[in-house]
């Protein structure tokens, strides 16, 4: 449960397309150590809302503070090196690659060491290279991935390359992690593992998150309070009670299967 200070402060934020508004005013207080739930119909800007987030959009209006800093329209690297890490909801896995190369590249990509520092082994270098090597090791343990280290990432099954993905994400080293979509295309024995899943890395690694999906189930059962777009615009907050309850969310999501179940 989130019952720390604001990790994640954002108000206003907007982004239009062709002069739609894909965002409009969304706002976010999120506590350090919460688990937020960000659902709405297809469309409704959620992906929109990370991709705002991590500056791979830069937003029209509005503003968004972490930790303290004003991140508004930096660029994706600063804001990963800050400590936010996501995933997508394609995934972005190197496919002919081991998943132990994936996670090492996943997390030198957000090193503050230069290919040179690493080419010349500074001690600081090699002092750093072990602590990678021992988080991409507990990683490996935690996702069940450990005796598929060696293999391509493109040859494991689905359900596994999705928590690769996730690992990727996590040997960044955030404090912030966004999912989109994380149990898209698992079976309903996947998910409940990948909730599971989920809790466990929070402890681990002291996280903060929020979680796009789909699933009414898995994301009522994970998050402790759930936000709901619609058209971008933010039609409820509240608990995962609070919001199923909610007619404006129950009219959004008329005549869309599998959703206030
Ligand atoms: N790069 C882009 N250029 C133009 N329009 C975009 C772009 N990205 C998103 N949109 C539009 O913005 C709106 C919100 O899209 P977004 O992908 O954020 O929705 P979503 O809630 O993630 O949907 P889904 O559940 O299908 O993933 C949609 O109308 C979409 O077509
Ligand atoms: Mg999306």
């Amino acid at each position: 449960m989130g019952q720390g200070r604001v990790l994640l402060a954002i108000e206003g934020l907007s982004k239009a397309f062709g002069g739609l508004w894909a965002v409009r005013d969304y706002r976010l207080s999120l506590p350090e150590g919460a688990i937020y739930g960000l659902i709405g119909p297809n469309g409704a800007g959620k992906t929109t809302v990370f991709n705002l987030i991590t500056g791979f959009l830069k937003p029209n209006g509005g503003r968004i503070v972490f930790a303290g800093m004003d991140i508004t329209g930096w660029r994706p690297d600063r804001v990963s090196y800050i400590g936010i890490a996501r995933t997508f909801q394609l995934l972005q896995l190197y496919r002919t690659l081991t998943v132990e190369m994936n996670l090492l590249i996943a997390h030198h990509k957000h090193s503050r060491y230069g290919l040179f520092v690493a080419l010349t082994g500074w001690p600081s270098y090699l002092r750093c290279e072990r602590e990678v090597r021992t988080r991409v090791g507990e990683l490996l343990e935690i996702f069940g991935l450990a005796r598929y280290r060696a293999a391509r990432a493109g040859t494991l099954p689905y359900g596994l390359q999705r928590k690769l993905d996730i690992a990727c994400a996590l040997a960044t080293e955030p404090r912030l992690l966004l999912l989109d979509e994380p149990s898209c295309g698992m079976n309903p024995r996947e998910a409940e593992e990948l909730a599971h899943l989920i809790r466990t890395v929070k402890e681990r690694y002291d996280l903060t998150l929020i979680v796009v999906e789909h699933r009414m189930p898995f994301i009522m059962g994970l998050a402790e309070r759930i936000q709901v777009l619609d058209h971008g615009v933010l039609i409820a907050e509240g608990t995962p009670e609070e919001v199923r309850r909610d007619p404006k969310v129950i009219e959004a999501y008329l005549g869309v299967e599998d959703v206030v179940a």
